[in-house]
């Protein structure tokens, strides 16, 4: 399975950090969210990624790309470990690039991929949004994409004050964990909203639903939006997946992402907790 990695917004939510560097490349602790979006997809088994990008989005070329002057310093100066990780890097998978030219939306973005796609079922990981599980998110959409062999999206429940935030799901509880999906709704209010039950970011999507981007009205803003596209799919599934989901396009859901993911770390944990015991003393 190929994925497709969309990273071509325009991060007003993030300015003025965003003004000149792209939200997907701003850091999570210690790496670039970006990069944890493509191990995610590589830990998955996809080794075949397709990242959409656009304007002023060219670091993150250059990111994946190799950087033989930095190498060759690297390698001068004996820093041994520090080359091996610039150079994994840029081995981890293979990765192509496509243009967005104008940010009409995520759906927009999803049917730049089409011809790279070539008919196959496909996955696509927001290229701001982090997911944090022992079994790969996208793992564990794929495994029930192949049980259902329908389209397939992680889903979180949320608390009600974050409803307004997302696209929610209407479905029925078939399994543990799986929801036959009856209808969507993106961003709505408290009292209009089906379920708690919010679409988080990753998704295994049938090709088919190229033909149904084509058929979706731009909403508020010109933008041409993937939920829209869903919800005429013949069938679809709702999987509350194991772990837990960060959108870094939001700054207090990116502040947070960098202080759980370095209370992981060995290396700084325990600083960090001391620091912060410190702080709220
Ligand atoms: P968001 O809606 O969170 O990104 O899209 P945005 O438009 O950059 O955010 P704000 O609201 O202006 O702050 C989720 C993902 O889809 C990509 C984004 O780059 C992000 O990774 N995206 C969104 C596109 O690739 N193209 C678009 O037209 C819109």
């Amino acid at each position: 399975m190929k994925a497709v990695i969309p990273a071509a917004g325009l991060g007003t939510r993030f300015l003025p950090a965003t003004k000149a560097q792209p939200k997907e490349m701003l850091p999570v602790f210690n790496k670039p969210t970006i990069q944890y979006v493509v191990e995610e997809a590589v830990s998955s088994g996809i080794d075949d990624i397709l990242i959409i990008t656009g304007k002023g989005k060219r670091t993150i070329e250059d990111h994946f790309d190799r950087s033989f002057e930095l190498e060759l310093s690297l390698r001068n100066s004996g820093k041994i470990e520090a080359l091996k990780e610039i150079e994994a890097i840029s081995d981890m998978a293979d990765i192509y690039y496509v243009r967005q030219k104008k940010q009409k939306g995520l759906g927009d973005a999803i049917s730049t991929a089409k011809n790279h796609i070539d008919g196959e079922p496909f996955a696509v990981l927001l290229g701001d949004t982090i997911a944090q599980s022992n079994v790969p998110c996208t793992k564990q959409l794929m495994d029930i994409f192949y049980k259902y062999e329908a389209t397939t999206i992680a889903v979180e429940k949320v608390p009600e004050e974050k409803i307004e935030r997302y696209g929610i799901i209407k479905g029925s509880c078939i399994s543990d964990s799986v929801y036959k999906i009856e209808d969507m709704v993106e961003k709505p209010s408290i009292s209009q909203a089906p379920s708690n039950l919010a679409i988080t970011g990753r998704y295994i999507l049938v090709p088919e639903i190229f033909d149904h981007i084509k058929e979706v009205e731009p909403g508020v803003g010109g933008e041409i939006q993937l939920t829209d596209a869903m919800k005429s799919l013949d069938e679809s599934y709702g999987y509350v997946f194991e772990g837990k989901i960060y959108d870094i396009g939001n700054t207090f859901e990116w502040l947070k992402s960098s202080i759980e993911i370095a209370l992981t770390d060995d290396n700084v944990k325990y600083d960090l907790r001391q620091y912060l015991m410190e702080l709220l003393k």
